[in-house]
């Protein structure tokens, strides 16, 4: 057994097939593939969907769809799950990916930037809404995308531990550890949500909308 994660992977549900290859895919055949969700959070958000049961889903950062794809596992049949990505390049290989599913029905697909497309949709829209943009726009995107939310609506933020980063001082030009920094200290005194921060993978923020 090499670490913990080995253990739990070891011991949790399975990763259904084609996120298997969706997930190898983006390793071998993208530049990023280190970007995606993989086995273990992918479970741990279809298992919060189903605990939340949201009737409206807003995702921020499709990539290859794989989180999109297991956010749409947990959803109930009448909800959906709008998920913005604003690398037009992505396109094919996301819409290919969906394509595969028995779920897609439930995605949507908007091709975008998040920050302009946000602010078309109504104030109190989403249930849930899972951000995983760029890092150095948390603190802005999240300002919009909570007018967005319901009362007691769920925003999951991604990424929130930056590999460790958050533990030193950041290089003057690194904007994304500064942005990530800017975000956790923001959320800290937000008297508008509850949060609370999970250390899997590369931290979990959850934060509710009172
Ligand atoms: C970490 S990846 C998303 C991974 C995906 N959610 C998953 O878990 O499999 C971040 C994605 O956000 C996209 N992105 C960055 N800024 C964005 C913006 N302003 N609007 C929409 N998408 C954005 C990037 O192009 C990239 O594909």
């Amino acid at each position: 057994m090499d670490s913990i994660e080995d253990y739990i992977i070891q011991h949790i549900d399975d990763e259904p097939e084609l996120l298997k290859q969706i997930y190898r895919d983006a390793q071998v055949k993208l530049l990023h593939g280190g970007m995606s969700s993989g086995h273990l959070q992918g479970r741990i958000l279809k298992m919060l969907v189903q605990m939340i049961r949201p009737s409206r889903v807003l995702e921020i950062g499709t990539y290859t769809g794989y989180s999109a794809l297991c956010i749409a596992e947990g959803l109930e049949d009448d909800a959906s799950v709008d998920t913005i990505e604003i690398d037009d390049e992505m396109e094919e290989i996301i819409r290919d990916n969906f394509s595969r599913s028995s779920l897609s029905n439930r995605i949507k697909l908007i091709i975008g930037d998040a920050n302009e497309v946000v602010s078309e949709y109504d104030d109190s829209t989403f249930d849930l809404v899972f951000m995983d943009g760029n890092k150095r726009d948390y603190l802005q995107l999240y300002e919009k995308i909570l007018t967005k939310t319901k009362q007691g609506g769920f925003i999951i933020a991604d990424n929130t531990l930056w590999h460790g980063k958050i533990l030193e001082e950041p290089r003057s030009n690194d904007w994304q550890t500064k942005g990530i920094l800017e975000f956790n200290d923001h959320l800290k005194s937000d008297n508008r949500v509850e949060k609370v921060i999970l250390a899997v993978r590369d931290g979990l923020t959850l934060i509710r909308k009172k």
